[in-house]
Order: C-alpha cells, then sequence, then structure tokens
C-alpha cells in the first residue's frame, strides 16, 4: 500500500477538496482506495456529512489503537471507495505527549489498513505540519502539497521551502510529490501571475503541471461532502483530477529519490 498525506501549512488551501477528489479518481480507475479523515475539524464527509461526526474514527482509534480497523472503515457507493472519518475523540484525548508520540500509533493504523487490501491511502490532515500532522507525513511513504494560487500564498513559499526540507528530515524515506497549485483563476491576472512565480521559485518537478481551477463546483460538491466527479454536471472537473492522478502515478513510479527544493 501507498500512502500520501495531504498536508499544508495553511488552512483553506484546498486539501480537503484536494483529497476527496484524488481519491475519487484513484477509486474510479479500479485503485483499492481509503481516505482518511485525519483534521479533527475535518469535512470528509461524502454523503454522510450528517452521520460523520457520530462515526468512531481516526482520533478514536489513536486514543485506543485496540479499536480494529473494521470498526473505522465506511464503505462507500463505489466498491473500490472506502473512508474513515475523523471520529469523536479529541486532539486532547488522543493524550499528548509531545513531539511523536502517536507515531506508533499512526504506523500501526496504516499497518492495518495494508493488510486490510487497500492499496491505496490519502490522508487529509489539519493545518500545520506539527503535533498529529506530523506524525501522519512522518508515517506516510508520499506528500502533497496545496498551495493556493494568490499574491499572499506565495509569499509564504520560503516557508513552504522550510516546512519541505524539516519533512524530509522527520522521515528521510518520504517522497515529496510536490506543490499543487488550487483555486487558480485564468481570468484573473493576480492569480497567473502568482501561480507563474510559484514555479519560478521552485524546480520545476516540484510543482505539479495540473492546476486546479477555482470553480463554484467544488463549494457546491463540498457543501453536499462529494467528489465532484458525482455532480451531474462534474465530468468536466473530474478530467482535471484525472490528470492530477496519472501525475501522481507517474512520480510514485519513477525511481529517482527526492529532488533538491533548493
Ligand atoms: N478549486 C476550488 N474552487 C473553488 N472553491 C474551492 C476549490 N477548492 C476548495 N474550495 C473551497 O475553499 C474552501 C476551503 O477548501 P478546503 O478544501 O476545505 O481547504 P482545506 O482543507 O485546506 O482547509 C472550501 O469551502 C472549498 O469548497
Ligand atoms: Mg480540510
Amino acid at each position: 500500500m501507498i500512502s500520501i498525506a495531504v498536508s499544508s501549512q495553511k488552512g483553506g488551501v484546498g486539501k480537503t477538496t484536494l483529497s476527496i477528489n484524488l481519491a475519487h479518481s484513484f477509486a474510479r480507475a479500479g485503485v483499492r482506495t481509503l481516505l482518511v479523515d485525519a483534521d479533527p475539524q475535518g469535512s470528509v464527509g461524502l454523503s454522510l456529512t450528517r452521520q460523520s461526526r457520530l462515526l468512531t474514527g481516526f482520533y478514536d482509534y489513536l486514543a485506543d489503537p485496540g479499536i480494529p480497523l473494521d470498526r473505522l472503515v465506511v464503505p462507500t457507493r463505489l466498491e473500490t471507495f472506502s473512508l474513515v472519518a475523523s471520529g469523536q475523540a479529541s486532539d486532547y484525548e488522543t493524550g499528548g505527549g509531545g513531539v511523536g508520540a502517536h507515531l506508533a500509533r499512526v504506523r500501526g493504523f496504516l499497518r492495518s489498513a495494508a493488510a486490510r487490501g487497500f492499496d491505496l491511502c490519502i490522508i487529509d490532515t489539519a493545518a500545520g505540519l506539527f503535533g498529529i500532522s506530523g506524525d501522519v507525513i512522518a508515517s506516510s511513504d508520499a506528500v502533497m502539497i496545496p498551495q493556493q494560487a494568490e499574491p499572499l500564498g506565495i509569499r509564504s513559499a520560503p516557508k513552504l521551502l522550510e516546512g519541505l526540507n524539516r519533512l524530509r528530515v522527520m522521515n528521510p524515506r518520504l517522497r515529496v510529490l510536490g506543490v499543487c497549485l488550487t483555486m487558480v483563476q485564468k481570468e484573473l491576472a493576480e492569480s497567473t501571475e502568482a501561480a507563474a512565480a510559484l514555479r519560478q521559485l521552485l524546480p520545476p518537478e516540484m510543482v505539479f503541471q495540473t492546476q486546479i481551477p477555482r470553480d463554484g463546483l467544488f463549494v457546491r460538491a463540498s457543501a453536499r461532502g462529494l467528489p465532484v466527479g458525482v455532480l451531474e454536471d462534474g465530468a468536466g472537473a473530474q478530467i482535471v483530477f484525472d490528470s492530477l492522478r496519472a501525475e501522481v502515478e507517474a512520480k510514485l513510479e519513477s525511481k529517482g529519490g527526492n529532488p533538491p527544493t533548493r
């Protein structure tokens, strides 16, 4: 099983949207995919939005790793697509205990998922690279970083570079798949300029070719806790995530190590 953490230092950059839709794209392609909501305020709802708050989930497992994975995994209408909700235990109830306290439990969770036959686990993390998000990144095979295409977001790019390097120190075998520009507005110069500026700043292999456009469809889909592809008019938006999936597959297949970030 390959595990991919979807992480960023900032909130509201499109992590959850990317996680849901990329996972859905893989599942549609026949990859047995587990989407994990590792954000306690998360909203990986997927047509369970109403009851997802009541589900036993990832944080409950961190608080009590005796819970069998079967109690956490929620099937969807698509046979290859399953979810684990964030659950009801809060960050506090999982026990704190400093850096790496949950590392063993996160790794145990991923081992159980692999043993259950999943090919891919996509983990939507809370903003920030520390705490449980840090533990998830340190336990994953790969990480993707969504980045909003707007001037303020790009100004934080040096910080982003720093963050990427820190991630590799935490987990030397971590593959940094790269930054994915999100909410790109083709008709808005500030947005396309910000996207171009980020491409100038980072090595080309560190930025996905695929850019996620800003599209009201994503807001509509997320309000309903669904991947865009299942909306009546979502086929176009689905294609964007299929192309992102192809890039992720190519990166995972290429044998090369991590390119330098500077
Ligand atoms: N490509 C997009 N186009 C339009 N709205 C988007 C897009 N991606 C995300 N959004 C909206 O922006 C908000 C934040 O996105 P979300 O994926 O929840 O970010 P995060 O998980 O990083 O906090 C949500 O309301 C979401 O519907
Ligand atoms: Mg989110």
